[in-house]
């Protein structure tokens, strides 16, 4: 007999009483299995806030560890700890290099409110809480933003410089980028942001936007925040996953889009073959997130197995000191999202 590989991990998350829940990039059979699927923030949000105690986490790493920050009394498990490439970008010792590097520019860190996009492992977001600082994700990013500005000081944003660049354009603030632009840009600059980014929306290009508008000239282009300046200022829609979601499932299946994010969402987006064929990824290349696709349904169902034999791997543990200050960062965004 064949096996159901999907009935097998049903049994087992009901045995175990366990939420599987998984990012809109994770592959279509997962999402599709899971009990929840969403953006960062909703997940973070129903992961911590759920009424179950083990949280499987289909996703990529900081994702799994904002669960655990936000509700410690939790059990969270990855099927697969693979970690965002953008979040690999900066760590403590990097983000203490860069307060020195602003220091001996004459911006000392009381002059600075730090905002950490959730893509950022736990030891950044600590560091980020011990100032004072917040964390965002790209759906709350504006609120967040706006509540820090008003604070009067400049904002060291960090990791992604294409969303710290694309907030400050949006409310006509300089920017500049530490360790790439001058020592007077960095001086003059509102928002100081770090030298991140995301290598699958760094693809997108603004002659992609240009080869699909000369194509089909009615087009519209959705972008996510990660997305270059460039290709942001061109966009008729930037937002995040669920919100690219809800903004291409209200347009008329016959108009055409085309979407700068992650090929397995842009893939979902839009299921019947008239929806399909009006539908484009924002690249003459297929934009996989290569660490989101590591996980599969046999990683699912050996991390469960496993967990009901009593020889649980990859739980998400966080140091308590680090979590303390991650969580300051953590809860001050949610209040204000
Ligand atoms: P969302 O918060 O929009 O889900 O984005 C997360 C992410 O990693 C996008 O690359
Ligand atoms: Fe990280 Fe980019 Fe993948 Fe999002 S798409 S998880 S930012 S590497």
């Amino acid at each position: 007999m064949m096996r159901d590989i999907q009935q097998e991990i049903k049994g087992l998350l009901e045995d175990l009483d366990a939420l599987l829940v998984a990012h809109f990039y994770q592959k279509d059979e997962i999402v599709h299995l899971a009990h929840f699927s969403g953006d960062s923030l909703e997940l973070a949000k129903k992961g911590s806030q759920s009424s179950k105690n083990l949280i499987v986490f289909c996703g990529v790493g900081f994702m799994g560890e904002s669960v655990k920050i936000l509700a410690p009394q939790k059990e969270v498990i990855m099927p697969k700890i693979a970690c965002c490439s953008m979040a690999r970008m900066v760590s403590s010792t990097y983000f203490d290099n860069s307060l020195a590097l602003l220091e001996s520019y004459g911006i000392p860190a009381s002059m600075l409110t730090p905002i950490t996009y959730i893509n950022s492992n736990a030891d950044v977001k600590a560091k980020v809480g011990k100032m004072g600082g917040l964390v965002c994700t790209s759906s709350n990013a504006k609120k967040i933003f706006e509540h820090t500005y008003q604070q009067q000081k400049k904002i060291f944003f960090l990791p992604d410089k294409c969303l710290g660049e694309n907030l400050a354009r949006s409310y006509g603030l300089k920017s500049a980028i530490l360790g790439i632009d001058s020592q007077k840009k960095v001086l003059e600059a509102d928002v100081i942001c770090y030298n991140g980014f995301c290598s699958v929306h760094q693809l997108f290009t603004p002659d992609d936007v240009k080869f699909f508008r000369q194509k089909y000239p009615d087009i519209l282009i959705a972008a996510h925040p990660e997305c270059r300046p460039d290709v942001v200022e061109l966009a008729d829609f930037v937002g995040s996953t669920s919100q690219i979601i809800a903004y291409v499932r209200a347009l008329p299946e016959t108009q055409k889009v085309a979407v700068g994010t992650e090929f397995n969402l842009v893939n979902r987006l839009r299921p019947t073959p008239i929806g399909k064929k009006n539908t484009f990824v924002l690249s003459s290349t297929i934009p996989e997130c290569p660490t989101m696709n590591e996980t599969t349904l046999e990683d699912i169902f050996e991390v469960l197995k496993a967990y009901k034999n009593h020889r649980p791997y990859n739980q998400i543990n966080i140091d308590t000191q680090t979590a303390v200050f991650a969580k300051q960062a953590l809860d001050k965004m949610l209040e204000l999202s």
